[in-house]
């Protein structure tokens, strides 16, 4: 416990600045325009692996963008953690909705960071917390203090839908041959309040086209005689939730897993404030599904929500204008035991059932992720309370997870492997938004207790 202290607070501004050049690299995934940049980075985490004390590190190239691999094997006799983590981040637009620009970290204190937070994209989500697995292994072979074999997988397509790691996954199952995947790329309750998150929502993602006259027309030589496309769409959109807020696709619930009444029981004791959650988004009521508190809603519920809309004149002034198309991205949110396959094919068959005849609609599937449930009894897991629990000085709660990390459910089906998601960000730190940002507290104590998982994980396995 000392030997971790002691060696962050020698190195705590290299460990800051080391970060801080990391997320100067745009290494925005999803858009071209910063393909040598992403491709930057990978090279950056190799270079990090190597100082770090890695062995066989190696950029691997993929049809996309590659993965960054590295490993430390010091025993057969000792168990295996294989990291996740992803060196890719969201498009930092809108840009002028930062406060300092994205790419360019700045640390400011906010009500929630009083020891500071560094604002830039990716510095939570998932910099931050994949480049403490980096620091923390360095600490661990500084001091000696290795406790298992770690190999490292960091990838540069997460936040674009994780195909080519699929496939990486499936072609290297021997590479990748581990007792356990170690991830932090969640969140806990607040910096007071550690959890562990011991599910993740899958998804289903779509892009729905609704076509109506060939063309676009004078919307008061044609308008309300021809159907508008918008209107059309929006009418659609609006059907989709009852009354209570119930998503009305046919057979959507089915396979939705039943949350016991004791396990349901015990999420009503996650401490939540509904008044200071409201508070902060200034909103003035909460919203959602009927009979659900708010967080079932966000960890055992599957929702669907429009991501984006769009169609006809969005210029300045007015055009009076009949659109011939309009345009929509919706996503589900997914729990055990439903299949991304089977709720895009309900939506599918759902959205064209309810098109009047007046337009035509066609279904896009985006990319997918299956639910997953993480265990709480294991070995891992038990080792990551208690190293949670020793740095924070109490015992992490058991979460549910609302976001999506779809490779989860493949390590588990093609490597056979449960993942622990011991992550150290806040929901509040502004993931995908403008002003994302991570507290230096988060930071490190998350290389504080990363080398502690190590080593009960490698003494519990005893
Ligand atoms: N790290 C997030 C997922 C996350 C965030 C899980 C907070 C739990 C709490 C991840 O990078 C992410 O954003 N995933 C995407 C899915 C992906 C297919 C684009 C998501 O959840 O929208
Ligand atoms: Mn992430
Ligand atoms: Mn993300």
């Amino acid at each position: 416990m000392e030997h971790i202290k002691n060696y962050i607070d020698q190195h705590k501004d290299r460990f800051l600045n080391e970060l801080l050049d990391l997320l100067k690299i745009p290494s925005v995934s999803a858009d071209s325009a910063y393909a040598a940049d992403v491709m930057k980075t990978a090279e950056f985490v190799k270079d990090k692996l190597i100082a770090a004390g890695a062995d066989k590190v190696e950029v691997c190239p993929t049809a996309g963008y590659p993965i960054v691999y590295g490993e430390k094997i010091i025993s057969p006799n000792l168990p295996t953690v294989l990291v996740y983590g992803h060196y890719d981040v969201q498009p930092a637009t809108p840009l002028e909705l930062w406060d300092t620009p994205p790419f360019e970290p700045t640390i400011r204190k906010t009500a929630v960071h009083p020891e500071g937070a560094i604002f830039a994209r990716g510095s939570c989500d998932d910099k931050g917390q994949m480049y403490m697995h980096v620091k923390a292994f360095e600490l661990m072979i500084q001091t000696n203090t290795l406790a298992c074999n770690v190999k490292f997988m960091i990838e540069g397509e997460e936040e674009v839908g994780s195909s080519n790691l699929g496939i990486f996954v499936k072609a290297n199952k021997e590479r990748l041959k581990a007792d356990v995947v170690l991830i932090s790329d969640t969140s806990i309750l607040a910096n007071d309040l550690p959890s562990i998150d011991c599910g993740l929502r899958g998804l289903s993602y779509v892009e729905v086209e609704v076509t109506g006259p060939n063309r676009d027309l004078h919307s008061g030589v044609y308008g309300g005689a021809v159907a508008n496309p918008i209107n059309i769409l929006a009418k659609m959109i609006a059907q989709m939730h009852d009354e209570n807020n119930h998503i009305t696709i046919p057979g959507f619930y089915d396979q939705v897993l039943a949350v016991s009444e004791t396990d349901r029981a015990e999420m009503a004791k996650t401490p939540f404030d509904l008044k200071d959650y409201i508070t902060d988004l200034q909103v003035s009521e909460d919203w959602g599904e009927k009979g659900y508190s708010t967080i079932e809603r966000t960890g055992i519920r599957p929702t669907l929500d429009v991501n984006g809309i769009w169609g006809g004149y969005t210029g300045e002034g007015a055009k009076t204008v009949l659109p011939s198309k309009a345009f929509a991205k919706i996503s589900m949110r997914l729990v055990p035991n439903q299949t991304s396959e089977q709720i895009t094919k309900l939506f599918s068959d759902y959205f064209t059932s309810i098109a009047p005849k007046s337009v035509t609609v066609s279904v896009r599937p985006h990319h997918g992720g299956e639910p997953v449930l993480t265990p709480t009894d294991s070995i891992a897991f038990k080792a990551a309370s208690k190293a949670m629990e020793t740095t924070y000085g109490k015992t992490p709660i058991p979460t549910r997870g609302g976001g999506s990390i779809p490779i989860v459910a493949l390590f588990e089906k093609e490597l056979g492997l449960k993942s622990v998601l011991m992550g150290f960000g806040l929901d509040s730190d502004a993931l995908h938004s403008p002003n994302e940002h991570y507290g230096l507290f988060n930071y490190y104590k998350g290389i504080e207790t990363i080398p502690l998982f190590h080593e009960y994980f490698a003494a519990m396995s005893k």
